[in-house]
């Protein structure tokens, strides 16, 4: 890790180093004017910068919309004493808000004048994680309920269809056969619907594979599908290391996503998909050092609010034509992964955003990667 580096920070290396590298805790130093001295890698996740960029800069172009807090470092550095903050609402650069926990610390520094220690704990991330770790778990519940109840389905139907195709041999009268025709169609349609239901009872064949060839691969399916209308932005980060994962699951999950915001959008408007490294991320109750998180946003209508709370269910639709299995494959397959899927959503804006961890199995060419790109 090489974000917060002695020549850069005045923060010494060594043992004291790798624990704020691996801090959960974003940890922020600023000097007397200030202007940030230091940040560890869990602030540049927290605020999506990189500690090369924004090293140097006054707090005020780091928080822009962020005025209070401003002026409650100001008030610390002259009073010298410490505070803390609960529930404080942070405006971050690019409309994102978050929610944190904030302890400042005033450092006495000689000569040079005092600095301030910056601790912020998101704490909306927190509440959300306690909730991730249930909604896996009535998920899981549901989906066997569901696949258990599509099995008792499919057997009637086998001997259904085979009875009205054993009865339409029989037949002579064209319009009868009709009525045959009709049960054999609809039969399988139902069994269409219930293999969908069951889903896949195979665990993910995982070899190595580049998330951007899948999303590349989806894009081209969605465009061919959608020729005019629809614009399709990628926003890749290149230094992705491959994943262990099975590369049709995984084309589904993402297929599954991307068309409900074309449906959603009546193939009109522009979807933008984008891939990011996050660092030391929770999923369930395990905390994952490297993790892939993949996002698909587009500008449609928004996903109305009364589905909201349970658009990962089977058979939760919006749609007349809809089955509402697309969610609910798509959550299964990330699952299986050791990943999730979660999403935000309000009029012209919708973020679905998949996490796969990657020392899950992870490839091993991938850490030095993803090292490279802090390099
Ligand atoms: N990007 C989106 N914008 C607006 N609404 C969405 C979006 N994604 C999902 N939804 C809503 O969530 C519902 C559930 O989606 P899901 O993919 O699970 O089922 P479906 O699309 O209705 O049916 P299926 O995918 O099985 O054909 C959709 O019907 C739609 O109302
Ligand atoms: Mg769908």
């Amino acid at each position: 890790m090489k974000s917060i580096r002695p020549d850069n920070t005045g923060m010494s290396n060594g043992p004291s180093q790798r624990i704020l590298d691996n801090l959960t805790t974003a940890v922020l130093t600023f000097d007397g004017a200030l202007r940030l001295t230091s940040i560890n890698p869990a602030g540049e996740m927290l605020f999506e910068v990189s500690s090369k960029k924004v090293v140097g800069q006054p707090l005020a172009s780091l928080l822009p919309h962020s005025q209070r807090l401003v002026k409650t470092l100001k008030q610390t550095l002259e009073s010298r004493h410490p505070f803390t903050a609960r529930g404080v609402r942070l405006a971050l650069p690019g409309a994102r808000a978050i929610t944190v926990d904030c302890t400042v610390t005033p450092l006495p520094d000689g000569a040079r004048g005092d600095s301030l220690l910056v601790e912020l704990t998101q704490i909306d991330r927190l509440l959300r994680l306690a909730r991730d770790e249930s909604m896996l778990d009535r998920q899981a519940a549901n989906r066997a309920v569901m696949r258990g109840l599509a099995h008792e389905v499919k057997n009637p139907l086998g001997g259904l269809r085979g009875a009205a195709q054993l009865l339409e041999q029989e037949l002579t009268d064209k319009e009868l056969k009709e009525y045959t025709r009709i049960i054999i169609h609809e039969a399988d349609r139902l069994r269409n619907l219930v293999d969908r239901m069951i889903g896949s009872h195979q665990l993910p064949k995982r070899n190595p594979v580049n998330v951007h060839e899948v999303l590349e691969h989806v894009r081209k399916l969605i465009l061919v599908e959608v020729p005019v209308g629809l614009s399709i932005e990628r926003n890749y980060d290149p230094s992705l290391p491959e994943l262990l994962a099975d590369r049709e699951q995984l084309i589904q999950a993402v297929l599954n996503i991307v068309r409900n915001s074309v449906q959603a959008m009546d193939s009109q408007g522009t979807i933008r998909m984008r891939t990011r490294i996050e660092r030391q991320f929770t999923i369930g109750n395990r905390r994952h050092r490297l993790t892939l998180r993949i996002e698909i946003e587009d500008n449609g209508p928004g996903i109305p609010e009364e589905l909201q709370e349970h658009i990962f269910y089977p058979m939760v639709t919006g749609r007349a034509d809809g089955t509402g299995l697309g969610l609910s494959i798509a959550q299964d397959i990330i699952n299986r992964h050791g990943g999730l899927i979660e999403f935000s959503s309000r009029p012209r804006h919708t973020l679905f955003t998949i996490y796969l961890p990657l020392d899950a199995g992870s490839h091993g060419a991938g850490t030095a990667a993803t090292e490279k790109r802090h390099g």
